[in-house]
C-alpha cells in the first residue's frame, strides 16, 4: 500500500494517466491512493499568487515558497516519517534502484515544481530529497510526478498481477530483459526461436538469461559492467565483448 501527496498548480493534467489499467486497478484495490492538492489553494493573498520575479533580476518567475510551505504543513506533521520529494532536473536520478526504495515508504509527498524554479528555502528547509526523472528540462514536474506513482506502484506487492514479472523486469537484476514472443510461431517467415517451443523450462531459463546479458550488452555496457553476474557469464560477456570490438575494427578497416 502507498499513499502519494501530490502537490501542483495544475492538478488535472493528472486526470486520464492513473485513472487506466494497472493504476486504476491498484486504487480500487487500495494498493495505491493519490491525493492532489492545488498549491494554489494554499495562498492567502487576493489574487492567490503563487509566483515572484526572482531576486536580482533576470527572467522567468519563481515559485513562492509560503503557499508550498502551507501545504505541506496542512498534509504531513514534521513529525511523521514521510520523504517530501521536489521533482526537479537539478535531483538526483531516478531509477529501479530508487523506484524499489520508494515502494517501501507507506506514504510520499511530491512537490511539481514550475516556472524557473522554485524558491531555495523550499529546497533547503521543507524537502528531504530531489529526484530528476533524466538530464532534460520538462515544463513542470508533474509528469516526472506521474512516471515515480507509476514506476513505483507497479513494484508495490500485489499491484500487478503476475508478481514474477517485476522480477524480471529490465532493470530489476541489474540487466535488461531479452526478448519475448507470442503466437503465432512464424510470422512472415519470421519464427520463433527453437528453444522457446521446445518445453524444456531449463534450457528456456538459459536462453533468457543468455538473451538478457547480451542484450545488455550492445544496448547498455555500463549496466552489464556493473551487474550481479556468474564467473560463467563473465566469460561470456568478455568473449562477446571481443567479438564486438572485433567487429567494430572490421567495420572501421
Ligand atoms: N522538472 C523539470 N524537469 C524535470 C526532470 N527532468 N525531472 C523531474 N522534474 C523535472
Amino acid at each position: 500500500m502507498v499513499h502519494f501527496d501530490v502537490l501542483t498548480l495544475f492538478p488535472s493534467m493528472f486526470d486520464g494517466p492513473l485513472d487506466e489499467s494497472i493504476l486504476k486497478r491498484a486504487q480500487e484495490s487500495g494498493r495505491l491512493s493519490i491525493a492532489l492538492h492545488n498549491i494554489r489553494d494554499y495562498t492567502t493573498d487576493k489574487h492567490h499568487v503563487t509566483d515572484d520575479a526572482p531576486y536580482g533580476g533576470g527572467g522567468g518567475m519563481v515559485m513562492k515558497p509560503e503557499p508550498i510551505f502551507a501545504a505541506v504543513e496542512a498534509i504531513v506533521t514534521r513529525e511523521e516519517d514521510v520523504p517530501i520529494i521536489l521533482l526537479s532536473p537539478q535531483g538526483r536520478l531516478f531509477t529501479h534502484a530508487v523506484a524499489a526504495e520508494l515502494s517501501h515508504c507507506p506514504r510520499i509527498v511530491l512537490i511539481c515544481g514550475r516556472y524557473e524554479g522554485v524558491d531555495e528555502r523550499v529546497r533547503q528547509h521543507l524537502v528531504t530529497d530531489e529526484i530528476s526523472i533524466g538530464d532534460y528540462v520538462l515544463t513542470g514536474g508533474e509528469l516526472a510526478a506521474m512516471v515515480i506513482i507509476d514506476a513505483v506502484t507497479r513494484l508495490v506487492p500485489g499491484a500487478l498481477g503476475h508478481p514474477a514479472a517485476v522480477l524480471d523486469d529490465s532493470h530489476a537484476g541489474g540487466l535488461l530483459e531479452g526478448p519475448h514472443y507470442t503466437r503465432p510461431a512464424v510470422f512472415r517467415g519470421w519464427e520463433v526461436p527453437e528453444v522457446l517451443r521446445s518445453g524444456d523450462h531449463g534450457a528456456v531459463a538459459r536462453w533468457r538469461r543468455q538473451q538478457a546479458l547480451r542484450r545488455t550488452l550492445e544496448r547498455r555496457p555500463d549496466l552489464s559492467a556493473q551487474a550481479d553476474l556468474t564467473p560463467r557469464e563473465r566469460e561470456l560477456l568478455a568473449m562477446w565483448e571481443g567479438e564486438l570490438h572485433s567487429q567494430d575494427d572490421a567495420e572501421g578497416d
